[in-house]
């Protein structure tokens, strides 16, 4: 049995054909993966409703970065009010979340090119859109707050920076195996990557910005940051379910083994890194929090895949006391001006667009 399972994670994965008019796009032949599909989208027949739950949600929360407001009071506060600690975590950490968005948007097509059902490819596309605009968001923010000498060493911190350099290298490697060699067992890392990226690599850099909103500092900076992790929360749940499917549906494919590995290391990595560029030199965070937080993350994404507590000691969460800024629609919190970015209030951009 265990010699079966290890040949066939070697097998190697088939990108969908761009028409296949032999395929079935039949909802009792369709599959999360190596599914006969026509290459047409068939949206009238769903077979994984958590796609279509998650496709009304992700166009709900449309919204544009150039519409958050503040950005110049940040400016400001950054050269006056940070201390140079604040300062250098504030663009190590900028600089992580603008790889990790870069690397998204160009890997999730190379992964969608081998799901085959519709429903899921199209909320990989809005995934794709989505991360593109956290770039852009990222843009607006180092041109309205640092000064532009600084905007490179943000883009490319990692280059004086060996300890990022090291990081972006890892995850850039898990996509390029699958990319290079596409087995099944390729495939799963990179789907389980695609996971922890989300879940656990983006949050200790957003447990940095709350800290600074909640002493009232870079709030501009802060509002954005909400809004691009409740995209994220998305993609979340998308991989979580693509996980849960592959098991369903591929029992020889999974592996809870693979996956309690890749977090671990990622646990492990986000831990060395946070300690790296916060140390203690940030008030309101340390390297027990961080510990803290971290774990008690990787417990809350097992769950969502069913799978027990890696770190059972780390039972709550260190920065509960934040949650208010998590979410930009929450009545709990004030900090939004919830008003000018949501789709819905962007009437004053019709018109605005030239071709
Ligand atoms: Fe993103
Ligand atoms: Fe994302």
């Amino acid at each position: 049995m265990y010699k079966r399972k290890e040949k066939n994670m070697e097998e190697k994965m088939k990108m969908n054909p761009m028409f296949n008019p032999d395929g079935n796009d039949d909802v009792s032949a369709r599959k999360i993966i190596k599914g006969q599909t026509t290459g047409l989208f068939n949206l009238n027949a769903v077979k994984y409703s958590w796609a279509k739950s998650l496709y009304q949600v992700m166009i709900g929360n449309f919204w544009v970065p150039e519409k958050v407001s503040g950005l110049k009071d940040d400016a400001r506060m950054f050269h006056s009010d940070l201390s140079p600690q604040e300062q250098r975590a504030y663009k190590g950490i900028l600089s992580f979340l603008i790889f990790l968005d870069s690397i998204q948007t160009v890997n999730l097509p190379h992964i969608s090119d081998f799901i085959s059902s519709p429903e899921v490819n199209l909320i990989l596309a809005i995934q794709t859109y989505q991360e593109a605009i956290h770039s852009q968001s990222y843009a607006t923010i180092l041109e309205s707050v640092v000064e532009s000498k600084e905007r490179d060493e943000i883009y490319y911190f990692w280059r004086s920076d060996s300890i990022l350099l090291e990081r972006n290298k890892y995850i850039g490697q898990i996509y390029e195996n699958f990319i290079n060699n596409q087995t099944d067992e390729n495939f799963f890392r990179a789907v389980v990557a695609n996971f922890l990226l989300e879940s656990i690599y983006f949050y200790n850099g957003f447990a940095f910005f709350d800290t600074l909103v909640d002493k009232m500092k870079m709030l501009a900076t802060g509002r954005v940051i909400a809004y691009i992790r409740r995209d994220e929360l998305t993609h979340i749940t998308i991989f979580a379910n693509i996980i849960r499917e592959i098991h369903n549906e591929f029992p020889a494919i999974y592996s809870e083994k693979i996956i309690m590995e890749m977090m671990n290391e990622a646990v492990k990595q986000e831990i060395a890194w946070s300690k790296h560029i916060l140390g203690d030199r940030i008030p309101g965070m340390n390297e027990q929090t961080t510990r803290q937080y971290t774990q008690w993350l990787a417990n809350n994404r097992l769950a969502m895949l069913n799978i027990g507590p890696l770190f059972p000691e780390a039972v709550t969460n260190p920065y509960k006391h934040l949650d208010r800024l998590q979410d930009p629609n929450s009545d709990k919190s004030n900090f939004f001006e919830s008003t000018v970015v949501n789709y819905t209030q962007s009437s004053s951009m019709n018109g605005s667009w030239d071709f």
